[in-house]
């Protein structure tokens, strides 16, 4: 890893294990130069940036060079208003009305490691040997406006990290418009779109579509990164499948308003954009005053959309999930809600987790219910103190129930939120998002607090810290049902209400830092509506989420695979639930609902007290099982087999990094009549290991396993599923 400059050229080669990125200044302007395969760090690339002559409607900087316009140019942070029509990167306005700035390169500095962003969730390393970061400065004279175009590129992952600080050195007050994270030109369209997208019980599902002339374009603007639209972006060889071709991924490591876009212009070059969502957004830059944006984190890889995925896995698990829980194998848990929802008193919550501690499983979650008088979804959200009609003993005597029965205790609150018919809204009636004289929109009966002022977060902070101090919680899950509306704070002046949707992003990511690091030994889960805010601005602050409310083995399959193209399974929280499932009335065999919640942070969210001897003999088996594969699981690398998009069939294996163990799971949804004999060959193991497969043990060698296969099970039914381990034997 290594970044060069090579000063003749004036071009920077940032140079990863197998990745090269480079940016040359072409009259001042920082040009996209190269982004793929490594390059050696010899020879020079002057024939590769082309530049020609256009007609008089791609204008031109320079007067006297019509071969340099920056409509043609392929950029790295564009501009607006001076000659390039494409998305631009950042928007200003000046005092005096203009938009017009001109960013050209005023210095840089090459430095070890990678410096933290300030306030704003970020991947990080952990000695500066891992990683090298260029600071590319930009100015515009004339208004004082500087950018500080932010790379780090790492030693371990074929990934570069970029965000931008804009700095007001001028007199004048400014107002940033738009403030993208980053932005590539490619320089063909012959490429593919791969999104997430979907909408509550039905999360990121894989999007993939050719590009053509204009944009395609995903984005939020619901106040969180959102169910029907993840932080995320790829372009990808039409040839690229899950083993090889090219692929170029873009991850935000932000939890609100974001966009992305893939537009492809009049000479078929393509440019990636992605940042905070410039609509309804506006920040107001005084003199002196700096403006940092999100990152945004870009993984290249020929290795497929597989090898894209491993990368983010191992990045994501490594170098932005934090604490003490980063490296930890996650407990075994149960949760509550849809065992009792709001229906519980301490003995029902007791019996549960006594025979939860005959199952083997290690951690209770008390979920929604337990405080105010919460009975239904209609109340006491903000006040924070035990229903004693439920719980007379309080939390402390029920953690204690529940410790004493080999369990720790977590426990579920929605902290960003209050319900009008509570005692913080009757006192605080303006700590919620509001604009004075407008209705204020209920969802779930609830309102959002005012997460940009600190005396909310202050308040906030002080009702949780002291609930953690009393009781023995070893586990949070951080909930948030709702998306916001009529966007104003009280606490701010009227001309910056459009900072507002972002300063409440940078209030929560304040207020979860404090709480973290105060409770450093809490594992905390975020969550909302299952899986409305999965990015790696979360993950940074709590290393798993709650996936999806939707708990149905099928939907899961879609649902975990498409989560696991950018996200680690360590960060996938995935449940077996009763049947028929509460979401889609389905209902299928405990096997398969073990086996589909097997392939994630595993749990069970049913009445423990309900069931039949077998069932439990079966929980017990598959807890048993589920500690024996954990740690493979949750850190071994992932290699998907057959897409649950594609057909009937999905499959997917975890191999440890040695690759002398592995798991397979395979699901087939509908039974086919006189179905074809079919085979599923494996990945990712050592040709030359043998392989024992622990149920029929039977001895088999990697190269068979992978190149020839394992015959999928014939059995008949539908929703069928069956698991493989094997273990590389000394031969
Ligand atoms: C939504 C969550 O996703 C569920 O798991 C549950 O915690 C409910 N909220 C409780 O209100």
């Amino acid at each position: 890893m290594a970044i060069f400059y090579n000063e003749q050229e004036q071009l920077f080669h940032l140079q990863s294990q197998d990745m090269s990125y480079m940016i040359q200044l072409v009259k001042g302007y920082p040009a996209h130069a190269y982004w793929g395969k490594r390059l050696d760090e010899r020879g020079n690339l002057s024939n590769l940036l082309m530049r020609v002559e256009r007609c008089s409607f791609s204008p031109n900087p320079v007067a006297e060079d019509r071969s340099i316009s920056l409509d043609t140019l392929p950029q790295e942070y564009p501009q607006y208003g001076t000659s390039d029509f494409r998305n631009p990167a950042y928007h200003v306005q000046l005092a005096d009305g203009s938009r017009i700035t001109e960013l050209k390169y005023s210095g840089h500095r090459i430095t070890a490691g990678k410096p933290p962003l300030e306030g704003l969730p970020a991947v990080y390393v952990e000695s500066d040997k891992e990683a090298q970061t260029l600071e590319l400065e930009l100015a515009d004279p004339y208004s004082g406006l500087k950018a500080v175009l932010s790379y780090t590129i790492f030693e371990q992952f074929n990934a570069i990290a970029r965000s931008v600080r804009f700095i007001n050195e001028g007199g004048q007050p400014l107002k940033l418009l738009r403030g993208l994270s980053a932005s590539v030109d490619f320089a063909d369209s012959d490429y593919e779109c791969l999104h997430l997208s979907g909408a509550w019980t039905r999360e990121r599902h894989i999007q993939r579509r050719e590009l053509g002339p204009g944009c395609i374009s995903i984005e939020s603007r619901r106040g969180a990164s959102s169910h029907q639209h993840n932080p995320f972006m790829a372009l990808l060889r039409p040839a690229t499948n899950e083993e090889q071709g090219e692929v170029y991924g873009f991850s935000l490591v932000y939890s609100g308003n974001f966009a992305a876009a893939a537009e492809v212009d009049q000479f078929d070059t393509t440019r990636v954009s992605i940042g905070l969502n410039p609509f309804d957004f506006a920040w107001e830059l005084s003199s002196g005053e700096a403006f940092q944006t999100p990152e945004a984190v870009l993984v290249y890889s020929d290795e497929g959309l597989g090898g894209m995925s491993r990368t983010y896995h191992r990045l994501y698990r490594k170098r932005l999930c934090r604490g003490v829980h980063r490296d930890k194998e996650r407990p075994i848990l149960v949760n509550n809600w849809e065992a009792t929802y709001f229906d519980f008193d301490a003995e029902k919550i007791e019996a549960i987790a006594s025979e939860g501690s005959e199952l083997g499983i290690e951690l209770f979650v008390l979920d929604d219910g337990w405080f105010g008088k919460r009975d239904d979804d209609t109340t006491s959200l903000g006040d924070w103190t035990v229903d004693r009609a439920k719980l007379p003993g309080g939390l402390e005597d029920l953690a204690q129930r529940v410790n004493r029965l080999g369990l720790q205790f977590g426990l579920w609150v929605e902290p960003e939120m209050v319900s009008p018919e509570s005692v913080l809204y009757q006192t605080h009636p303006d700590w919620c998002l509001h604009v004075p004289g407008r209705r204020r929109t209920e969802a779930r009966s609830q309102l959002v607090l005012d997460y940009s002022r600190a005396d909310v977060r202050d308040y906030i902070f002080e009702a949780l810290s002291s609930i953690l101090k009393q009781v023995p919680v070893a586990y949070v899950k951080w909930d948030m049902n709702r998306n916001m509306t009529e966007i104003g704070s009280a606490a701010l002046a009227a001309d910056r209400q459009m900072e507002i949707a972002h300063r409440y992003i940078l209030g929560l990511y304040e207020l979860l830092e404090r709480l973290t690091a105060a409770f450093p030994h809490i594992l905390f889960e975020s969550c909302s509506g299952g899986g409305g805010r999965f990015d790696p601005g979360m993950l940074y602050y709590m290393p798993q989420t709650w996936t999806s409310d939707d708990t149905d083995a099928v939907e899961r399959l879609k649902i975990q695979y498409g989560t696991s193209i950018v996200y680690p399974v360590s960060s996938m929280g995935a449940h077996v639930s009763a049947v028929p499932n509460h979401q889609v009335g389905r209902i299928t065999s405990l096997t398969t609902r073990g086996d589909v919640a097997m392939s994630g942070n595993f749990g069970y969210e049913l009445d423990l007290t309900k069931l039949a001897q077998e069932e439990k003999d079966m929980i017990k088996r598959q807890v048993a099982e589920y500690k024996e594969i954990r740690s493979l699981v949750q850190n071994g690398d992932l290699f998907r087999l057959k897409s649950p998009f594609l057909g009937n069939e999905t499959a997917w294996m975890f191999v440890s990094e040695d690759r002398k163990e592995a798991v397979v799971y395979y699901f087939r949804v509908l039974a086919e009549p006189n179905a074809p004999l079919r085979r599923l060959k494996l990945k990712g193991l050592n040709p030359e290991y043998t392989y024992l497969q622990q149920t029929t043990g039977e001895a088999v060698r990697g190269d068979r396993l992978m190149h020839v296969g394992l015959h999928a099970p014939t059995e008949t039914g539908d929703f069928i599923s069956f698991s493989v381990r094997l273990r590389a034997i000394e031969e």
